[in-house]
């Protein structure tokens, strides 16, 4: 994809990959438009970067992402690309009954949001010109990290969601790429450490940047980066490994 003169919709950027992605397109000459929940972050990158747009919007409510939807296409009627960004990641055990609350966030943030989200801008991206869907999945859709079940089913169903709507797009211009995240250090998770300052580790957010850059900008539609190349490529076999 051409990396600069887009207008882009990231859902899920008031931090981490999605802010990072929000500055570096801004910096290339793009038109980015940033959506999340917390306001205050929303205000606070707006005054750092004036000509980003900003939309306070919860991608977990149906209504709210139809309002997105609508007000992106009658503001910014140009957006041509839609980077379907923002996630939860939760510890879930499946030992006991679970809170159907909080695996039903899980899914309708990182699952049903991107689904719907794609399906509304379909039909508008199919007459932009040089259009794109980003789907940032995880190298946890490939193999399981067992004490996230419902994150890693929800990052598997996007990828499996990503070669369908790859295929159903085929005959387009759009194109459907697939940004598979190894850890990467940002807040994801933040709400189980004890010191909510601390990140979880990961590998340095440029350096993923910079991998994912180079991924979008040479047509790689589906772009494992770092280790996920290696639980991709190894799917089964490493299942035992992580979950020693
Ligand atoms: N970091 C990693 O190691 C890693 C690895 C693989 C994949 N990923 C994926 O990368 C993506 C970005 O994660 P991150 O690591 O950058 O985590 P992060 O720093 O926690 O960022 C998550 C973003 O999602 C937004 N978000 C969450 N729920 C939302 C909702 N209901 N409505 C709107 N926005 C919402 C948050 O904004 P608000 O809180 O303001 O709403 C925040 O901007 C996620 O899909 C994640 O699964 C991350």
């Amino acid at each position: 994809m051409n990396t600069s003169g887009n207008t882009i919709l990231i859902t899920g950027a008031t931090s981490g990959i999605g802010l990072a992605f929000a500055e570096h397109f801004a910096h290339l000459g793009n038109t980015v438009i940033i959506c999340g929940r917390r306001a205050d972050r929303l205000a606070e990158i707006k005054d750092k970067h004036p000509g980003m747009v900003t939309k306070e919007c919860d991608i977990t409510n149906e209504h709210q992402r139809e309002e997105l939807h609508n007000w992106v296409i009658s503001n910014y009627p140009e957006v041509n690309v839609l980077i379907n960004n923002a996630g939860i990641q939760l510890v879930t055990d499946l030992t006991k009954p679970v809170d159907l609350d909080m695996v039903r966030m899980e899914m309708e943030t990182n699952f049903i949001a991107p689904v719907h989200l794609a399906s509304l801008f379909a039909e508008h991206l199919k007459t932009a010109t040089d259009p794109s869907i980003i789907n940032i999945s995880s190298g946890l859709a490939f193999v399981p990290i067992a004490f996230m079940p419902v994150y890693c089913a929800s990052k598997a169903a996007l990828h499996s969601l990503t070669l369908s709507l790859r295929h159903q797009l085929k005959d387009t211009p759009v194109k459907v790429f697939e940004i598979a995240p190894p850890s990467v250090d940002t807040e994801l998770g933040h709400q189980r450490r004890e010191d909510k300052t601390q990140t979880h580790g990961g590998i340095p957010i440029q350096e993923f940047l910079s991998e994912a850059m180079e991924a979008l900008h040479n047509d790689i539609l589906e772009a494992p980066i770092g280790q996920s190349k290696g639980l991709r490529a190894k799917g089964d076999a490493l299942f035992g490994a992580m979950n020693h």
